[in-house]
């Protein structure tokens, strides 16, 4: 593959910012200076570096994180433990690798992390209506005329409402809510609307992806193939 697609492919910056590292020679491709962002590599063979650091072989890194309360979805925070800190310490890789779209903080459950750019922007387009489906502990039961409601739409004070959600019930105050759409602390506004509170969140898949129950909150491991694959075609 060409130097500067692996160099885009590992977040090192746009297309032309990696042309220019390039040529300011900030890179290396087997201990020797890069000559032209066409140089064709073997991405998993060959051992680039930028600034002296070595950049990862191989593929993108998909990471599933079961998210504990407390921590913020960030890569970087100068006051709080962010997803990416939870990474921290483990022999699998983690440069350049971002969550994909944000929970709150006091929010718990299925994150992916990941460094495959496209891979995130698609899950996240508005366009895409990528599936999430969240556990909710409310303050209040349900009506049967709250959730004609929340599956029909509700107003958040957006343009629109809501787009039809589904609802399934699981216990006096606890169901699961599944939405198309990720707006800005949308659960919690969704139960506004209906004059209700929620008292605990925890998502338990994204995208046609489970949250693998075996993870505790704050652990990891690595997506496997088949999962890599259901994200690609959601
Ligand atoms: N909706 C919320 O209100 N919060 C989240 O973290 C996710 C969805």
């Amino acid at each position: 593959m060409r130097l500067d697609k692996f160099l885009c492919d590992r977040n090192i910056g746009t297309r032309s910012q990696v042309k220019t590292y390039i040529r300011q020679g900030l890179v290396t491709v087997n201990n020797k200076t890069a000559q032209a962002p066409d140089q064709k590599i073997n991405e998993e063979e060959d051992l680039v570096t930028f600034q002296g650091r070595r950049l990862r072989p191989g593929g993108f890194i998909y990471y599933m994180l079961n998210k504990p309360q407390g921590v913020v979805s960030a890569t970087q925070d100068n006051r709080d433990t962010t997803v990416v800190d939870l990474l921290k310490g483990c022999d699998l890789p983690r440069d350049g690798v971002f969550p994909v779209g944000r929970l709150d903080k006091d929010t718990e459950g299925l994150l992916i992390l990941t460094d495959d750019g496209e891979m995130a922007h698609r899950l996240l387009s508005p366009k895409k209506h990528v599936d999430k489906t969240y556990l909710v502990t409310a303050q209040h039961p349900l009506s049967q005329e709250d959730i004609e409601r929340l599956e029909q739409g509700v107003d958040i004070g957006e343009e629109r409402l809501t787009l039809p959600a589904k609802v399934e019930l699981e216990a006096d105050t606890q169901f699961f809510l599944t939405i198309h759409e990720g707006k800005f602390h949308q659960i919690k506004r969704m139960l506004q609307a209906v004059d209700n509170q929620v008292v605990a969140l925890k998502r338990i898949s994204f995208g046609g992806l489970a949250l693998d129950e075996g993870l505790k909150p704050g652990e990891y491991r690595e997506l496997t193939k088949q999962e890599v694959e259901i994200l690609h075609e959601a």
